[in-house]
């Protein structure tokens, strides 16, 4: 498909789409497709499909020295990592968490009975205000969740210091965040245990699955325990536990997909450097960066659209490319305080301004593997079509909409 002429040649004007077959935010990578299925084949030749089989083992050492972390636990999900956490660390009352993250996060505190406290972001930033964390905590406070959303690490230090002086658990969603670094550590070493996600989505993953990652000795007992339907060194259950083991065949794709972390790391790169240079001078648009000097998976492409410099809403570029076979996604909108399980019975909602911002503003643009330099060339050049011609857009669709009522 020729890129675009005129604005009726765009998709929702009933042109032609510029892409014949969905572009995806997230579709997965896939690592060496041989070994993994030879591990396949030992695997049914072993007859050991769970259970803390030699793949989860070599999943496990592997993380471990790519976090450079003394514990790394392989379990079913992330979200069943955090629920894990909870049990683990003993959290009670509240727990304080960004409102800007997937739901899970939020799930995983209050399938634990625990009540999720929405907190603000950090102008500039999308993670957890540390002012904010402050004026949130209460006697009923037991932790504080950080959440590394898009791979940037929140602001650790700080938050530490605050859980430090009120004596709180300082815990970390870690889902986004494999291969990355804060101050040169990687993530994975800080609070008291961090959880990274394996679901086909992320960057690396073992179809589903997470790792948890701690340097504390007992936590990490505790959490293999709870895993574990609370078996320990005994022949019986010291604990209440539940099933959060990670199979052998999960295992070993998510080890087959570790072996091509560089590879996926490169292309994720690539496509973050060629959106950047296609994208770059357009008014009202500003791509997440991923600083210099410290290590990142680059899996996320994060446009932020200032409307009123724009052209088009964050939502009206949305329908534009989905329309074209651009599958771009509003991560997190709404934000999880505005979700149904979350709201107050009276609908009313607590006043996190900078998070309602990014969740009007934020979206995620189709990168990975499964993306080529040339979809992202046509994807930035479409960008920049539409923007350019906002005025004219949005005329021509009023124009369809009295000529659709008369
Ligand atoms: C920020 C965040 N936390 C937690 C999760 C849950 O991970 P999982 O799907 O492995 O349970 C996800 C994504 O799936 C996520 O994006």
């Amino acid at each position: 498909m020729r890129a675009k002429g005129s604005i009726d040649q765009l998709a929702v004007f009933g042109g032609q789409p510029t892409f014949a077959e969905r572009l995806h935010v997230g579709r997965p990578n896939i690592g060496e497709r041989e070994r993994f299925l030879a591990r396949v084949q030992d695997i049914f030749d072993r007859r050991w499909l769970s259970n803390h089989g030699p793949y989860l083992e070599q999943l496990e050492a592997r993380v471990a020295a790519l976090v450079g972390c003394r514990h790394a636990i392989g379990v079913a999900n992330a979200t069943l990592g955090l629920q894990l956490a909870c049990r683990a660390l003993e959290l009670t009352g509240e727990v304080i968490v960004p409102a800007h993250t997937f739901v899970a996060t939020a799930h995983a505190l209050a399938w634990e009975g625990l009540q999720p406290v929405f907190c603000d972001v950090r102008k500039g930033t999308h993670h957890l205000d540390p002012s904010r964390v402050r004026e949130l905590i209460t006697p009923r406070t037991s932790a504080i969740l950080g959440v590394h959303l898009w791979g940037l690490p929140c602001a650790i230090d700080e938050l530490a210091g605050i859980a430090r002086q009120h004596n709180l658990q300082l815990f970390f969603d870690a889902a986004h965040a494999l291969a990355c670094s804060y101050g040169g550590q990687m993530i994975g070493n800080f609070g008291a245990l961090e959880v990274f996600s394996l679901h086909a989505t992320k960057f690396v993953n073992s179809f589903e699955g997470g790792v948890i990652c701690t340097n504390d000795d007992d936590l990490a007992r505790r959490l293999r325990m709870l895993a574990n339907f609370g078996y320990g060194e005994t022949e019986f259950p010291e604990c209440v536990g539940t099933n959060g083991k990670l199979n052998e065949i999960s295992a070993a794709m998510g080890l087959t997909n570790l072996e091509s972390l560089g590879e996926f790391v490169e292309v994720n790169r690539h496509h973050q450097r060629a959106y950047r240079a296609g994208l770059a001078g357009l008014p009202g648009i500003r791509l997440v960066e991923y600083p210099e000097g410290e290590d990142h998976n680059y899996q996320y492409v994060v446009l932020e659209i200032d409307s009123a410099r724009a052209g088009l809403t964050r939502d009206e570029l949305l329908k534009l490319l989905v329309a074209e076979n651009v599958l771009a996604r509003r991560y997190f909108f709404p934000g999880a305080h505005r979700l149904k399980p979350y709201r107050a019975a009276d609908g009313s909602v607590p006043h996190l301004p900078e998070t309602e911002r990014l969740c009007e503003s934020v979206l995620l643009l189709p990168t990975g593997t499964a993306v080529s330099g040339e979809d992202v060339a046509r994807v930035t050049e479409l960008i920049r079509f539409a923007l350019g011609r906002g005025g004219e857009i949005r005329a021509h669709r009023a124009a369809a909409r009295t000529a659709s009522t008369v």
